[in-house]
């Protein structure tokens, strides 16, 4: 893997215990959605890695779609605002619906999300995110189904990106930047 400049990576989550973890993710989805079926929702780029991963495991009647919106401009700082870029293609209206998110930082992104989601009366609404930031919540949000809580720390790879490079890591690292 090609790291730009001073640009340091240090490995947090190994490939393995993600895609461990991810599987019983899904499996708890299949219990919980059992003989029903479960409506995915991407919510791009970040997740994208995590939901094909995700939906593989998921032992049930699926569909899935995406939806995009920008809250972060090209570096690491949230701008607070969130905008709708890619709308979802088709009605949730009436359906088990999961929202797949790559990492819950602030807050404000699934917030957001939530909020207009809810308005098109989905059946149920949940949500997942592959990693959660806790310590860097502004909004209360809690997601039902969480891969790995972690540190307050900038983290790149399994779809993640910093300026939309290294979204193709296997394993989610720490991205350190040398000091401006
Ligand atoms: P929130 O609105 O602050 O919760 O931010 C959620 C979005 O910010 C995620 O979907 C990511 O795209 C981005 N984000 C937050 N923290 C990180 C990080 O550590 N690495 C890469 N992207 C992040
Ligand atoms: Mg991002």
């Amino acid at each position: 893997m090609s790291v730009s400049g001073q640009e340091k990576l240090k490995v947090l989550i190994r490939r393995a215990a993600i895609q461990k973890r991810v599987r019983e993710v899904a499996r708890q989805i299949t219990k919980d959605f059992k003989g029903e079926r479960v409506h995915l929702i991407g919510v791009l780029k970040g997740a994208c890695i995590f939901l094909s991963d995700l939906v593989r495991e998921i032992s049930l009647d699926t569909s899935i779609d995406f939806i995009a919106v920008s809250s972060y401009g090209k570096g690491k700082q949230s701008s607070g605002q969130v905008r709708v870029l890619k709308d979802l293609d088709s009605s949730i209206e009436g359906l088990n619906v999961v929202l797949v998110e790559d990492i819950l930082d602030t807050g404000l992104t699934l917030t957001y999300l939530i909020r207009i989601l809810q308005q098109r009366r989905p059946r149920i609404l949940r949500v997942a995110a592959l990693l959660d930031k806790p310590s860097r919540r502004l909004k209360p949000v809690k997601p039902d189904y969480v891969g790995f809580t972690i540190p307050n720390e900038f983290v790149v790879g399994y779809g993640l990106d910093y300026a939309e490079r290294y979204r193709n890591l296997k394993d989610v690292c720490i991205l350190s930047l040398p000091p401006a």
